[in-house]
């Protein structure tokens, strides 16, 4: 095929991933078990932290997400290679022995925010690091501040022009570093930096996330000296290199959340088989509040939504407080809630995108700033619905489940982001979704 009628082909293939959406007919109880992929807000810190290695790196239940595909694409453009491998395509396979870039590709960089993290390991590794200033996306602005504060603090300075930002460490050392909110992204990075810095680096008030814990986990494989990941002072001893590693990711906890929720508000039973029960606490207690039953088993927790779930009030909150990843998730569920619940978004400034379309099925929600008001309804009604983003979008297929009649969700390319076969492991509980392009 000429290189023309590749790109027509490459093109339809777009448009239409961009036209794809879920079609779903509501009012069936999910039954049954499931198991989530690996997790996505591990999986793409850990394969930033690879390009520090100075051999091959392999990382198992890495799940096939759309993020995840993007971060590869970065690190090819690094000269890193990166292919995907294993009997069912779970293991992707890093070497970075012939890395020679250090400026990350601005057009990929946009599509994963997260890709920030990158600097880090660039500036520890090479000593030079060039990304583009992270946009904002549908759920606030996500600044970067802290990432940059914490990596000046290791002795990188920084050249802002033309929406790129470029990085130079002439020395990079160990610092005590007092972060001013527990931001994820920002603990990762100076984390990771912080492996091969000159020394002792304190990083306090650091996030406590249990994907801070698999990446502890990944670079400590990897030689470095990290302790105290899951706390909320992590301590790292600079060493000078880092070799390549194996490493299993953990199961997502917000997609175990999600499926969580999708017994609940379908009133089912559903059995999520490689649930960590710790990582979900905030979420089992919730679930609990509102007349879910949810056993935590040896492996594996055991969903039964009631009838009709009751109202409560949610705040999102750092980990261990209740997930703002699970938030959009929980609203679909209190939209059917026999009385009236309030959510607070303490973490991003305009997480509220999926209230207007649940409003478009029949829900009675209004906002005020990072405040939702939720007064329940009986039942949602099917409707043409479109996904924002990617937790709005799980928020809308839930509603779909137990909404009467069909709902069309559109932008399930957000979903794809971070859902690895969203429609089949769903369809497998006995939900009608089909994936329509
Ligand atoms: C991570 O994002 C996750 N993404 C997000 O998941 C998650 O919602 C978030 O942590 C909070 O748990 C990945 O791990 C890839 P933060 P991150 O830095 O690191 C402010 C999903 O749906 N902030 O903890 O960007 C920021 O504006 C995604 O899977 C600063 O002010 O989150 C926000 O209000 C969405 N300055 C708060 O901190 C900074 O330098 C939390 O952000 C950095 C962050």
């Amino acid at each position: 095929m000429d290189k023309t009628a590749l790109l027509w082909v490459a093109i339809a293939g777009s448009v239409m991933e961009i036209m794809s959406k879920f079609v779903i007919t509501g009012g069936k109880s999910l039954r049954g078990e499931v198991k989530v992929s690996g997790a996505k807000n591990a999986v793409l810190p850990i394969m930033a932290a690879s390009v520090m290695a100075d051999s091959v790196c392999v990382l198992h239940n890495a799940p096939d997400l759309m993020d995840v595909r993007t971060m590869a694409e970065i690190l090819r453009g690094l000269g890193v290679k990166v292919e995907r491998t294993g009997s069912e395509g779970k293991t992707l396979y890093i070497d970075p022995t012939n890395m020679q870039g250090w400026i990350v590709d601005e057009m990929l960089m946009r599509q994963v925010r997260s890709s920030i993290f990158l600097m880090g390991p660039l500036l520890a590794k090479t000593g030079k690091a060039r990304v583009s200033y992270p946009g904002g996306c549908d759920i606030g602005q996500r600044p970067i501040d802290l990432h940059l504060k914490g990596l000046k603090a290791l002795g990188a300075t920084f050249e802002e022009a033309h929406g790129h930002i470029t990085a130079e460490a002439k020395d990079w050392s160990g610092i005590d570093i007092h972060l001013d909110m527990p931001s994820v992204g920002a603990t990762e990075n100076i984390m990771m930096g912080a492996t091969m810095a000159e020394g002792v680096t304190v990083i306090r008030n650091a996030a406590k996330e249990p994907e801070i814990v698999d990446l502890q986990g990944f670079l400590n494989a990897m030689g470095a000296k990290v302790r105290g990941a899951g706390t909320d002072v992590i301590r790292i001893e600079g060493v000078e290199s880092l070799k390549g590693a194996e490493h299993f990711v953990m199961p997502d906890r917000i997609e175990v959340g999600t499926f969580m929720v999708s017994a609940a508000i379908t009133a089912g039973e559903v059995y999520v088989a490689n649930a960590i029960a710790e990582h979900v606490q905030a979420i089992t207690s919730k679930l609990r509040e509102v007349g879910t039953t949810v056993a935590t088993l040896s492996k594996g927790i055991l969903v039964t939504g009631s009838q009709r779930c009751k109202p409560t009030d949610l705040k999102t909150l750092p980990y261990p407080g209740f997930p703002t990843d699970m938030q959009p998730q929980m609203m679909a569920l209190l939209s059917v809630a026999e009385g009236t619940s309030v959510i607070s978004e303490t973490i991003f400034e305009s997480r509220f995108k999926q209230a207007e379309e649940l409003g478009r099925m029949g829900a009675k929600i209004r906002t005020e700033g990072r405040t939702a008001i939720i007064k329940g309804v009986p039942r949602l009604s099917g409707a043409i619905v479109e996904a924002s983003d990617l937790r709005s979008g799980a928020s809308l297929v839930l509603a779909g489940l137990c909404a009467e009649g069909r709902t069309v969700v559109s932008g399930i390319r957000n979903l794809d982001r971070g859902y690895e076969n969203f429609e089949s492991k769903l369809a497998s509980l006995g939900a009608y979704i089909k994936r329509q392009n």
